[in-house]
Order: structure tokens, then sequence, then C-alpha cells
């Protein structure tokens, strides 16, 4: 397994806050926006409840209930709480459902661009990634695309929409078709549903977990509470899975973190079945962060040689510097470090994500930083009038 890509960026921006200066954090991949003072309360609550011993690995039933009922509240979904399991942030959420699925060897299909953790949690399996390119298609992967790259040994299908890094959204016909294309092959489906309750307006939410129980038997979702309510710290997630699948990960589980720990399972509980007062908490963030973007992208459409689409979930911007790469930037690495030095500008390489020429800007951040983040870059790159990406 190999150590984050953004690393060496984070330690190089430490040395020069170190030195004194001023430097702008583009890397961030948590909201920068507290934890709901309610869901902090809860939390209390729990603690003076007493909540402070083991739970069940698979989590405490309140916690497993209340994923079911929020699901039916918000999706219309209908699943039983013996499908959810608690877990201690998406990452094992993912960690769980490939552990048990994968065995050495195994393909498993994975869009590009990737979060980094996905080829890494394969690796840790011993299966194998394959990768499906979806440049052609604006990356937004399609059905066509996944039918066209599963073989006999292709396992798993692992999707993640709202996509880190790119920010695009598979449209809800096209993930049942992607969905059903798999099941028609055998195939299962891991659906990275961590930035679920980020896709902007108009965009229609989609969470496999209202998927048709037959269709289900081969899907397994991963939530997080992490991007959702602002609780990275917080290191708590779920999976929703059939039955035998979910007590395979409760087995491992088990053997591993146990459970989340108690109290914050109790306050996320309670955040779920506060279904109103939580989604307008999300609603509000959701709003700040599309400020933002609407602001942000057609900025960076005027930096010279920077080319950006409209993110239409999650809250990243993916930007292709590839017209920059000749005698002065042999990468976007070089980019990103020229950012760095000159312009005490901190974003991520696109080539961790499988795709190299792009660099990942995140605006989970201030938008005073934003802005002088853009008038730095301006500056070293020059700029253009806007023009659409
Ligand atoms: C696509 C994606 N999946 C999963 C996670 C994991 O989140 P956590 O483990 O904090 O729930 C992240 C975090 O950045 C992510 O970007």
């Amino acid at each position: 397994m190999h150590t984050s890509s953004t690393l060496k960026a984070a330690q190089t921006a430490a040395a020069l806050r170190d030195e004194g200066h001023s430097v702008i954090d583009l890397t961030v991949g948590e909201p920068d926006f507290d934890t709901p003072q309610f869901i902090k309360e809860y939390a209390w609550e729990g603690l003076q409840k007493g909540l402070t011993k083991y739970t069940p690995s698979s989590g405490m039933k309140t916690f497993t209930h209340a994923v079911a009922d929020f699901y039916k509240g918000q999706f219309g979904a209908s699943f039983g709480p013996s499908e959810a399991v608690a877990s201690s942030g998406g990452k094992q959420a993912l960690f769980n459902a490939c552990c048990t699925l994968l065995n050495p060897g195994d393909d498993v299909l994975i869009p590009k661009p990737y979060w980094v953790t996905f080829p890494e949690i394969v690796t840790f399996c011993a299966a194998n990634s394959v990768f499906i390119d979806t440049e052609a298609t604006d990356f937004v992967l399609t059905a066509d695309q996944v039918k066209a790259a599963i073989t006999d040994k292709t396992k798993l299908l692992i999707i993640n929409s709202p996509s880190n890094p790119s920010g695009r959204v598979i449209p809800p016909s096209e993930m049942r078709k992607i969905i059903e294309a798999c099941v028609e092959r055998g195939v299962y489906v891991l659906t990275d549903e961590c930035y679920l309750f980020f896709a902007y307006p108009p965009g229609e939410v989609f969470t496999s977990a209202s998927l048709p129980a037959e269709v289900r038997e081969f899907v397994c979702v991963a939530g997080s509470f992490s991007k959702t309510f602002a609780m990275t710290g917080w290191r708590i997630g779920y999976t929703i899975a059939n039955e035998s699948w979910s007590k395979a990960m409760i087995k491992l589980q088990s053997h591993s973190a146990t459970h989340p720990t108690s109290f914050v399972q109790y306050a996320c509980a309670k955040a779920m079945e506060n279904a109103s007062e939580s989604m307008a908490a999300v609603q509000s963030m959701l709003a700040e962060y599309e400020r933002r973007r609407d602001w942000l992208i057609p900025a960076l459409n005027t930096i010279n040689g920077f080319k950006c689409g409209m993110p239409e979930g999650a809250f990243y911007a993916f930007v292709d510097v590839r017209s920059l790469l000749g005698d002065r930037f042999k990468t976007s690495a070089d980019v990103a470090d020229l950012m760095l030095n000159e312009a005490h500008t901190v974003v991520t390489d696109g080539t961790g994500f499988g795709a190299p020429g792009f660099i990942r800007i995140s605006y989970a951040t201030s938008m005073e930083n934003l802005q002088t983040a853009i008038e730095r870059l301006s500056k070293i790159f020059g700029t253009r009038s806007a023009t659409a990406a």
C-alpha cells in the first residue's frame, strides 16, 4: 500500500507555515463547518445516560433501526435494521465490505478518476484493480463502459457518486442501468455514498439502498457521517447490505474495531431520528458549498491554462491543466509545486486519483481563502476572459 498522495504537499505546506508564510490549503477533504450543536448535545446526552460500554459489533439497536428508518423517510428505501452495520467511518465500511467479499486474484472495476483509497483497499485484499477510463464521458461512468469492462474474473465494481475527486454525479437512471448490468453478470457493486447529500440542485440524489431487494442482493452501500453532518473526527459510518454479507462484516468487525464509539452511535441515531433538524443543517452547508462553487469555477476558468467543468456534487473542483504542460511544466505535479512554492497555495495533484494532468481543489474552505487563492494564482499564471469549460 502507498501513503496518501496529499501527504507530501501537506508536509511542504507545514514547513512553509513554520517559516511564517500564509499558506492557503485547498487539499482538505473535510467540511470546514463545525458539527451542528444539537448533535454534540446528543453525544453528551449519551454520555450522561452511561453509554460508555461496548455495544454489539453490528452497532446499537437504536443506531441500526435509525439508519433503516432514516433511509425510509428520506428515500422510501425498505431494508431491515439487520441489513445495516455501524462502522468507524466510511473507510472502515469500505474495508469491511471488500475484505468480506474479495478473494486473492479477483478483479475489481474502479472508474477513473478514483478516490485514492479504493485501489489501496483492493491491494490490501490481494485482489486486482481494473480501471475504467471515463474521460470520454466527462468522468461520468456509463453502463456501456461497465458492460465492456466485465470479464469472468470480475467480482466487484466500486462506484463513488457524487465523486471525489471529479465532483461529477452519475444520473439515477444510469446508476440503475450500471447496477443492473452488474447484477446480470453476477458482479457485486459497492457504492460509496459518502457525499450522498451533497448534490447541488436541481440534481437528484440517488442511493442504491432504495433499489428493489433482489437487486440489493448484490449491492453494498458504504455511508458516512463525516461529510453529511461535518463529523470527520467522530469516526462513524455504516454499511447497508444483504443479511449474510452484513453478518460477515459484523464477524470481521468483531475482531477489529469491535464497533464505533458508543455515545457517537447514540448521537447519530438521535440525529437521524430528528431528520428535519438534521436535514436543515445539511441544506445550509450545501447552500454554502454551492455559493462557493458558483464563484470559484468561473474564477478558475479565467486563469491561463486552467479548464474546469461545473461540479454537480461534493466540494471539489477538478481542473484540467494539460494545456500548461510542455517545457515549463512536465507534469501536473510540477504545476501543483509551482502553486505551492510561488503562490503558497496547496492543491492535490491528480496523478494519485488516476488522472495525471489534473489538479484537485477543495472548496471546503472559506470564501476569503478561495478569493486569496485566485488572486495569487492569477498573478503567477496570468488571466484570460472567462470561458465556458
Ligand atoms: C470518496 C470518499 N469515501 C470515503 C471517505 C471516508 O470518509 P470517512 O472514513 O471519514 O467516513 C472519504 C473521505 O474523504 C471520501 O472522500
